[in-house]
This record gives structure tokens, C-alpha cells and sequence, in this order.
């Protein structure tokens, strides 16, 4: 049984993703929300070690295939050590990224195609976020916005795959209306949480 509520972020790299996740995540504690907050890939020990592996800028053999069975494999695990828990309880999860990330980087910019999603149902099941919230921020600024930091194998990968990425988010957002919404992340920060918190208000009212 489900009851709790469950909501993702998305968005490419440097979309501004962790700092709306922050406050986000203030809003709904204030409100008395029990707010269970993850990431992707990562979130339990195990998906953690899966996350050095595919983040490894040593690992520039990887096959992307393999690339998007240890994404899977990774949230398969948090699925069902947090994530599915946490809803059991009535709480509320907030997950940095999700099976859409899989669609826009391995299905979309990757080329994978269909069978990422099929891999992606294997792994989580009917464990799909209730909302979605897309950052869609232009692949160049996302990329300036990242700055001088160290970045890891997948952020290093061509700014043609990044461009492939923002496409295959605004493929989804039109797939998906009725969960994703698409939010402009050139926007200040105080008027993206405002339309981000009122939405979710609203949901979490009903
Ligand atoms: P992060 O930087 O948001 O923590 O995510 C790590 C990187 O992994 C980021 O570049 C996006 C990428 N990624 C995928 O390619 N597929 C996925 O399924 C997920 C969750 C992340």
C-alpha cells in the first residue's frame, strides 16, 4: 500500500537542481511534512559504490549499455530499501533525478532507445514519481554554471550529448504532461521556488 507522496527533480547538469531541492525541502518541513530526501544514482550504500563506478573518469570504456543497466541497478536498490519504504510510511520522498534522467541521458542523448525504459520498468516497477519538476535550463549555460569544478565522466562528455539531453527532457515534458512540469531555470531563484511550492501546496492539500 501507498500513501505517502513522491516527487522528483530533473534537469540537465548545472539546471540549479540542489539548491530548489533545498528549499523545497524547508517548505514542506515547516508545513510538518516527513520529508525523506535521495539522490540519484546514489542514496543507499550500495547505489553509492554503483555511483563511483559510473562517475569514474577512469571508466572511459564503459559501454553505454552497461552505463544505463548500473543506473537501473542502482535505483532498483534504493527503490526498495528507501524509496518504497518511505511511501509505505506516508512520507514524502524527494529524489534528486530519476528514471526520466535514464530516457534523456542513456535512451535520448546515449541512443539506447526503448529498451532503457524497459530495463527502468524491470527495476522500480509501479514505483514512479507522483510529480515530476523539470529545470530546463540551455545546455551552454548549464554548462558555464558548473564552472572551474572537477567534473566527472558523464559532465565531460560532448556539449552535442548535452544538447541531446535538453531534447530528450523536452520530449518527455510533452510525453508526460500530466506529471512533469517544466520550469525555466534562468528564472531567479525566489520565483522558481514560488511556482514550485505552489504547486506542490496544492497537490499535497488534496
Ligand atoms: P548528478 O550530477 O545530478 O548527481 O548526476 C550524476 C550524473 O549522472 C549526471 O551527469 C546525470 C547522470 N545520470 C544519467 O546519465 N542517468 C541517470 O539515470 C541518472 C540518475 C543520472
Amino acid at each position: 500500500m501507498r500513501e505517502g507522496y513522491f516527487i522528483s527533480f530533473e534537469g540537465g547538469d548545472g539546471s540549479g537542481k540542489s539548491t530548489q531541492i533545498q528549499i523545497l525541502r524547508e517548505f514542506l518541513e515547516e508545513r510538518g511534512y516527513d520529508v525523506i530526501l535521495t539522490r540519484e544514482p546514489g542514496g543507499t550504500p550500495i547505489s553509492e559504490k554503483i555511483r563511483s563506478i559510473i562517475l569514474d573518469k577512469a571508466n572511459s570504456e564503459m559501454d553505454d549499455m552497461t552505463e544505463a543497466l548500473l543506473y537501473a541497478a542502482a535505483r532498483a536498490q534504493l527503490v526498495s530499501q528507501i524509496i518504497r519504504p518511505a511511501l509505505e510510511e506516508g512520507k514524502v520522498v524527494i529524489c534528486d533525478r530519476f528514471v526520466d534522467s535514464s530516457m534523456a541521458y542513456q535512451a535520448y542523448a546515449r541512443g539506447l532507445g526503448d529498451s532503457v525504459k524497459t530495463i527502468n520498468a524491470f527495476a522500480v516497477g509501479d514505483c514512479m514519481p507522483d510529480l515530476t519538476i523539470l529545470l530546463k535550463v540551455n545546455p551552454q549555460v548549464g554548462s558555464s554554471r558548473i564552472g572551474n569544478r572537477e567534473r566527472d565522466r558523464i559532465e565531460l562528455a560532448s556539449s552535442d550529448f548535452h544538447k541531446k539531453v535538453y531534447e530528450g527532457y523536452l520530449q518527455l515534458e510533452k510525453l508526460y504532461p500530466e506529471r512533469i512540469v517544466g520550469i525555466d531555470a534562468a528564472d531567479t531563484i525566489e520565483n522558481i521556488s514560488g511556482i514550485i511550492s505552489e504547486r506542490i501546496a496544492g497537490l499535497l492539500e488534496r
